[in-house]
């Protein structure tokens, strides 16, 4: 099954949207996979961004990321990847679809409220990074049928 890494970022949590968050993966069908209430350390912050260093944002990203805690979770549905990062909408919430948690609760890209890998391979990488594997629970769900065709 597909999986993804999702995290609430520190405005977020702050904010109290991580139950709010959490119910629209869950009721979308997604199956929790992992999850933990944490700091960002720099390194950590640091070696997931790596591919936005040296942008003019990336000062200001990772002090947003390391500024308070985040919610970290791996998520795994078919079509996972794909599937969170249309939940969660687009970069910029004023671009994002109605309905997504960018555009209900969100007005600025520095202020996005969430993180969703955005392919199959970038999740797998981050999913990595972010869990041991001890950490991830393989679990059948009742509803898997209403859900998994
Ligand atoms: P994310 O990685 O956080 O899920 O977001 P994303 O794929 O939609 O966007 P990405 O291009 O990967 O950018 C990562 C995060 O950097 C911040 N950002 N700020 N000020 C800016 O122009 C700017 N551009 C990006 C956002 O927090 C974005 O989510
Ligand atoms: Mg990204």
């Amino acid at each position: 099954m597909e999986r993804t890494f999702v995290m609430v970022k520190p405005d977020g949590v702050q904010r109290g949207l991580v139950g709010e968050i959490i119910a629209r993966l869950e009721r979308r069908g997604l199956r929790l996979v992992g999850a933990k209430f944490m700091a960002v350390s720099n390194e950590m912050a640091e070696t997931h961004y790596g591919i936005h260093k040296g942008k003019p944002f990336y000062n200001g990203l990772i002090e947003y990321i390391t500024s308070a805690p985040v919610m970290a979770m791996v998520w795994e549905g078919v079509n996972a990847v794909a599937a969170v990062r249309q939940t969660m909408g687009a970069t910029r919430p004023t671009e994002a679809a109605p309905g997504s948690v960018r555009h209900d609760f969100g007005l600025e890209v520095g202020r996005n409220l969430t993180h969703a890998s955005d392919s199959v391979e970038n999740g797998q990488g981050e999913v990595a990074l972010w869990f041991s594997e001890d950490e991830l629970v393989d679990w059948k769900r009742d509803t898997d049928r209403w859900i998994f065709e």
